[in-house]
């Protein structure tokens, strides 16, 4: 085929208009490295968007290029795919595509929805004619998959040059002069001797299966979903024939939306950091802070950054002067473009594998609630798990709780049973939801009652340290949520938020049924959202329901020789803060026993979770059921001093126990 008929000309990789290209950065990347003297024999460019940046480091490593938008991964499949093409045949296929003519076809798909928008109707009939043989072609085997990728690739980057836009499909401009002529032209693929791996995958996913030397990571920056700025390529490359929605004429994107565009995306850059398997991180965020508008804003603020980073090791930050490609509605055109460099020094969780959840029936850590319930388990879980059952068929939690024993339980289904109203619907509120709608939920509370941020701004910016905290920031703002949600008490979102600014995280109420418990010194933070993220992810992976139930509804529940039912009841030695709501009775602990033995001799396995000695007090109910029906009771080891009872009790003078039937 004569090069001539393209006029010489090719698509390079680099073409592209795409919002927060780097292809004018390069040269700055190169310099970091060559300054910092960093060697690799693989990059990896886990948010690639047009893949410039990888395409630059393909001649002299092996690359892994991926992004969550399909578009994308079809122009890497046809740059940097493995399998051989036939470059005459394709751009044949090309010639005759540019060639065609459109009156001997009828309306499509493409000509009906997008006519006279970002395309005159003849373009718009054309590139629907064209997409339409691109996938007949496909489907009659007569193209490989990634001939396929070359021709789709040579669609997007032609139409794309001629869109009625400003680089982007928010929006069209209305047409008075028609598009120029959709013309296809060959791409410029270098052969590289180096190997590609291509990914079309989330990138909190993605680093959890990849290794690499390098890993090279460009976020979204703002509330800018990528997936609304490209829908019209997205639909080109899925070809679903999608119905399209209001005048922008956009498929439906919820599968493609990304959690960095979200106010959440600190907590998603944080997750992406912990499980990077790299010797060196590299990370592009520009300094918009809060210039321009509301939409242009960071999402993910520098201590967020930092924090992730440090975290994985020494961490250096590079700058320079750059004129991005934005929507032009920003006031700050001329930005610092800034590079965070990270030297890895500590393994990544992936590689320790930390949450339990049914696919790692292992439970090497647990997650924690984000409810401190006083007497919460968490600590004392790692023991108390190993000595559960292994082949439970519905796992019951009674007297729940924040459920750290439910949530980390490993059965088939898992039950958890409480008293308190208030607690189980902060439990469901938490599983419900998901935690993106969550986590926005939670931070417009924040910001509506003016409480502290210290995730986003740091301590500093409160002028506090972490061992003051922010209780005398937090406090006017606290008392007023608290005011807030006591008059109805329905709210259970602001429960949740002043469970999460109260002492301790603790949730207490008055005789009055009133909350009242005074602001603690921490907020919103790091490890209170991953707890929030984790204990909403691990409720929706398992089989899990919350019940406002009475311990004795147990019975009610037809429980089997395979099920096994974990309690935990208030002490009557312990003095916790629930029984100061006149909580627990003698009548209480002796219906408990009953019940228990009742169980026993159903052959239903139970374990009980109890203290057995307290400051020199012996409980001797519990003490002779046990040795009565022969139960065994397992000594626990814990350390009061670390926890949060109220009690003063001495170390040495507590004897807490798990009380198996089996
Ligand atoms: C700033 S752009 C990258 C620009 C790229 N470096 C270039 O030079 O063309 C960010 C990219 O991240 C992608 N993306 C957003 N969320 C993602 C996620 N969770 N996983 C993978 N890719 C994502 C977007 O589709 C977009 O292409």
């Amino acid at each position: 085929m004569n090069d001539a008929y393209f006029g010489n000309k090719k698509i390079c990789i680099t073409q592209r208009r795409y919002l927060g290209s780097k292809t004018k950065l390069l040269s700055f990347i190169d310099s970091i490295l060559e300054a910092e003297n960093i060697e690799f024999n693989s990059f990896a460019d886990i948010f690639a968007g047009t893949g410039t940046v990888a395409n630059h480091f393909y001649n002299r490593s092996k690359i892994i290029v991926n992004d969550i938008l399909d578009s994308n991964s079809h122009v890497y499949t046809a740059f940097f795919g493995k399998d051989s093409i036939r470059e005459g045949k394709l751009k044949e296929q090309l010639r005759y595509y540019n060639d065609i003519e459109i009156k001997k076809y009828g309306e499509n798909y493409f000509s009906k929805n997008f006519s006279d928008t970002y395309f005159d109707a003849e373009n718009a009939k054309k590139i629907g004619i064209i997409r339409d043989d691109i996938e007949k072609l496909f489907e009659e085997k007569i193209i490989t998959n990634r001939e396929k990728s070359y021709l789709l690739t040579s669609l997007i980057y032609a139409f794309d040059k001629i869109a009625n836009t400003v680089g982007h499909y928010d929006a069209y401009r209305k047409i008075d002069i028609p598009n120029k002529k959709l013309f296809l032209l060959p791409l410029d693929i270098t052969n590289s001797r180096y190997s590609a791996e291509i990914y079309k995958d989330d990138a909190n996913e993605l680093v959890k299966k990849i290794k690499a030397d390098v890993v090279y990571i460009d976020p979204p920056y703002n509330s800018r979903q990528y997936s609304d700025a490209y829908h019209l390529l997205e639909n080109i490359a899925t070809w679903k024939k999608e119905k399209v929605f209001g005048v922008a004429k956009k498929i439906d994107r919820s599968h493609i939306k990304s959690k960095y565009n979200m106010k959440s995306a600190g907590v998603a850059f944080g997750d992406l950091i912990d499980n990077i398997n790299a010797k060196y991180i590299l990370v592009s965020y520009n300094d918009m802070g809060t210039a321009g508008n509301a939409r242009s804003q960071s999402r993910i603020s520098d201590h967020e950054i930092l924090s992730a980073l440090k975290r994985r090791g020494e961490v250096k930050i590079f700058e320079t002067n750059f004129k991005q490609f934005t929507t032009g509605k920003s006031s700050k055109d001329d930005l610092k473009e800034r590079i965070f460099l990270c030297k890895v020094s500590i393994v990544s969780k992936s590689n320790k594998s930390v949450i339990a959840s049914k696919n790692n029936p292992v439970q090497v850590g647990f997650v924690k609630s984000p409810l401190n319930y006083t007497g919460g388990k968490h600590k004392l879980l790692p023991q108390i798990a190993k000595l559960f059952p292994k082949d439970i068929k519905t796992f019951y939690d009674v007297f729940s709780g924040g459920a750290n024993v439910g949530i980390n339980a490993t059965a088939k289904n898992i039950v958890c049973i409480e008293k308190n109203r208030y607690v189980v619907n902060l439990l469901k509120l938490i599983q419900d939801d998901n935690f993106e709608d969550l986590n926005q939920r939670v931070i417009d509370i924040i910001d509506d009652f003016g409480l502290s941020q210290s995730y986003i701004k740091g301590y500093e910016h409160y002028n506090v340290d972490s061992s003051s905290g922010l209780g005398q920031y937090n406090k006017s703002a606290f008392l007023k949520l608290r005011g807030e949600f006591n008059k109805e008490k329905t709210r259970i979102d602001l429960l949740l938020v002043l469970v999460l600014y109260s002492f301790n995280n603790q949730i207490r109420f008055n005789s009055n049924g009133d909350f009242n418990l005074p602001v603690g010194k921490r907020d919103y933070n790091g490890s209170s959202r991953k707890n929030v993220a984790a204990f909403n992810q691990i409720s929706n992976e398992k089989r899990i329901v919350f019940k406002n139930y009475d311990f004795r509804d147990v019975e009610k529940m037809s429980l089997k020789n395979d099920d096994f039912v974990y309690l935990d009841p208030p002490y009557l030695l312990g003095l916790a803060s629930y029984n100061e709501m006149g909580g627990w009775t003698e009548k209480d602990e002796k219906d408990l026993y009953a019940l228990l033995t009742r169980l026993d001799k159903k052959e239903i396995r139970f374990a009980l979770s109890n203290v057995l000695e307290h400051k020199g007090k012996i409980n001797e109910i519990m003490k002779n059921w046990a040795k009565k029906n022969g139960y065994r009771v397992h000594k626990l080891s814990y350390n009061y001093k670390n926890s949060n009872y109220h009690s003063t009790a001495k170390n040495n003078s507590t004897i807490e126990v798990l009380i198996t039937n089996y």
